[in-house]
């Protein structure tokens, strides 16, 4: 079991009550959990029910998500548990908002994860102004971390901002420059945006978290198995990340930009394709376990 605790918190990456006792087994604790639509899809009783041919409505879909949070929920500590709306490219701020406020009052601890879109940001604003808690997902750029702060300024609570890292490796970028920019960017901000380190994809990638401060990460638990199979390193000043993809090709630099926290959010460029695409893939796994007629 792990000794010496990080500063980052660390949560758990999933849509099973069971892997988050087992991960917490492992490590002696867990500080929080995400989940996402397909990580929902995935769990192992909804599969289940999809393999007997038995797929859900979507009230039936939506009770499945509470009940899965409501066992997550007791297991964690003060990082929460992030409930992702289910939003696609044309849902409106308004719609995300509404579905956000019941998904809040499921559980005492939860992050409400809005997708990092205009309407995602509105619906951030809305929430926080409601004291909502808020975690901002599928962000790709450090424009979007930007966008994130200012939207969000004033919350009572701190607001997550979610980089995923291993979806800009995947593409030959270094996504953990996304997560040193975004720290960096913050250094001179009021403290009220955490960085939560997301798309996390081996043990340098929870390394390099933690040797940037990010002030949570959220891991899989086969993630968290390797760190444990290592014996739990900590990284020390001496720690360097190898910016390499899963092929051992140097990942693209991704660089520094000088950006104004005092601007209005709107005037950032926040479009990223890559968070077209995660909505994209979120929606059809979301339909995937959804009657035909639905
Ligand atoms: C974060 O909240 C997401 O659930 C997650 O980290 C996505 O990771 P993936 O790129 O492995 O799907």
């Amino acid at each position: 079991m792990l000794t010496n605790k990080p500063k980052t918190k660390i949560l758990v990456d999933g849509g099973d009550p069971d892997e988050t006792l087992r991960v917490k087994s492992v490590l002696g604790f867990v500080d929080g959990q995400t989940t996402n639509p397909s990580l929902i899809a995935k769990n192992p009783e909804i599969q289940q029910r999809i393999a007997s041919g038995h797929t859900l409505t979507p009230t039936e879909e939506a009770d499945e998500y509470r009940k899965i949070v409501q066992a997550i929920s007791p297991l964690v500590g003060d990082a929460g548990v992030s409930i992702e709306v289910f939003a696609d490219l044309d849902t409106s701020a308004e719609e995300m908002f509404s579905q956000g406020e019941e998904m809040f009052s499921w559980i005492p601890n939860a992050y409400i994860k809005y997708p990092c879109t205009h309407e995602g940001l509105r619906a951030a604003e809305m929430s926080v102004q409601q004291e909502i808690r808020v975690n901002i997902t599928l962000c790709f750029s450090q424009e979007q971390a930007a966008a994130v702060y200012v939207a969000t300024k004033g919350s009572r609570e701190p607001v997550y901002v979610s980089p995923f890292v291993g979806r800009l490796d995947d593409r030959g970028e270094d996504g953990i420059d996304v997560v040193k920019n975004i720290k960096t960017m913050y250094k001179n901000g009021d403290g009220h945006v955490h960085v939560l380190s997301a798309s996390i994809r081996h043990l340098d990638h929870l390394l390099a978290s933690f040797a940037l401060n990010a002030e949570l990460v959220t891991v899989p638990a086969k993630v968290t198995d390797e760190w444990a199979a290592s014996n739990f390193p900590i990284p020390d000043q001496n720690f360097t990340y190898k910016a390499v993809g899963a092929n051992g090709q140097p990942l693209k630099p991704i660089p520094y930009k000088e950006l104004d926290l005092n601007l209005p959010w709107q005037s950032f460029d926040i479009a990223h394709e890559l968070t077209t695409k995660g909505i994209q893939k979120f929606v059809a796994d979301y339909r995937s376990t959804l009657q035909r007629s639905a």
